[in-house]
């Protein structure tokens, strides 16, 4: 027999049934959809991963709406299941959703959101910290600390590289792959090549501008440069930081060959998806080239490493945390619940899902509309005046 499912109900009369499969931070998502007659039910089996079958038993035979998790297979049979239960919505608490299959959830009607705008700074901060953990080899030099190895200064202890003037490449300059750039460039004055199918004029006025500030007060300016291949940005780099969606166009864009593309003691960090980095080949291409770094928050098949990865020095990993700050987290939280309640009310879709700020204020009731549905064109749903 099944083990029963450790839930946790708010509202138990509500009107309007809500899923949550997992427990999400703060309580502002929860008050919100009790305040508009939702019963709230939080998942709380001791399983980090749930499979489609625990999902399937969450959604039961009614279900007007469920939040979940980007670690969940969100495809034909669920949607099939949550559209029987006469479920509307479905949110990710993520940005990215690649877990999901737009597609089938069109084929039922279901409405799919996710969390953009309330990650951007956090995960380009985490790309940040990387890019110096990396350059500095702190985590070498920590464990280093910690394991008593320490007998007093020395000329060649863990000498890295220094980040001002050289150049640091970002492939994927959109809302997050921009805001790492800002940071890399304005902090660490790091000149910028990017490669994107779009132009970033936003960012080439800011790299303009700053460089413009560095010359009248007499230092050497930043420059910027829009790269016309993505190789061109691997053989010019000194650091590099991938921000493109996953799909099948970005599926191991990080080879073998790419990687010998790479400047020998390059830098290479990823905060995207796992898979956009054949994790074979990096593990390879570390153990050949010991003063290549890299810095990982994703992996190709999480929560695993691939073997070997674990022992190399030259890699620092850490477990998909790029969104873990608790702003960030609780406004996730709440916008995947103002994605559900908005669906279920029939509220219209908010016109600009980059534009998500009266969604996150604490002291004002949220726009009666649901922050961002991915698949609203195709549903044809109505899109906010405000
Ligand atoms: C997302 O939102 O897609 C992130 O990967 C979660 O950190």
């Amino acid at each position: 027999m099944a083990k029963p499912m450790a839930i946790e109900v708010y509202n138990p009369n509500g009107k309007y049934r809500v899923v949550s499969t997992k427990p999400m931070p703060g309580t502002r998502w929860i008050n919100l959809l009790v305040d508009q007659g939702c019963r709230v039910e939080i998942c709380h089996l001791k399983k980090t991963i749930l499979s489609v079958e625990d999902i399937i038993e969450l959604i039961g035979n009614k279900c007007d709406g469920v939040i979940g998790q980007l670690t969940e297979d969100w495809g034909e049979t669920l949607f099939s299941a949550l559209s029987k239960a006469g479920g509307k919505v479905f949110s990710n608490m993520a940005v990215g959703y690649n877990n999901v299959d737009v597609e089938a959830a069109n084929k039922y009607g279901i409405a799919v959101g996710n969390t953009p705008g309330v990650l951007t700074e956090t995960t380009a901060e985490l790309a940040a910290s990387l890019s110096l953990a990396a350059a500095r080899r702190i985590v070498e030099a920590d464990g280093f600390m910690r394991a008593g190895l320490y007998e007093g200064w020395l000329p060649h202890l863990f000498v890295g590289n220094l980040l001002k003037g050289q150049t640091v490449g970002v492939i994927g300059a959109g809302r997050i792959g921009s805001a790492y750039a800002r940071m890399m460039v304005e902090g660490f004055k790091m000149n910028l090549i990017y490669f994107d199918l779009y132009q970033s004029t936003r960012l080439e006025k800011f790299v303009t501008a700053y460089g413009q500030f560095l010359k009248a007060n007499g230092e050497q300016p930043v420059t910027w440069k829009r790269a016309s291949s993505m190789e061109e940005v691997l053989r010019e780099a000194d650091l590099i930081s991938l921000h493109p969606v996953l799909d099948k166009t970005t599926y191991h864009l990080v080879n073998k060959e790419r990687l010998a593309m790479m400047k020998k003691e390059a830098i290479l960090v990823n905060c995207s998806r796992g898979p956009v980095i054949d994790e074979v080949a990096l593990v390879n291409h570390l153990r050949e080239n010991p003063m290549f770094r890299v810095g990982l928050d994703v992996f190709e098949e999480e929560p695993f490493m691939k073997p070997g990865l674990a022992d190399m020095k030259n890699a620092i990993v850490v477990p998909h945390i790029a969104s873990a700050s608790k702003w960030t987290r609780e406004g996730m939280a709440t916008l995947a619940a103002l994605n559900v309640l908005g669906r279920i009310k029939g509220y219209p879709i908010w016109s600009d899902p980059n534009r998500v700020d009266p969604f996150l204020n604490e002291n004002a009731s949220p726009p009666n509309a649901s922050p961002s549905i991915v698949n609203s064109k195709a549903l044809g749903l109505p899109v906010s005046k405000l």
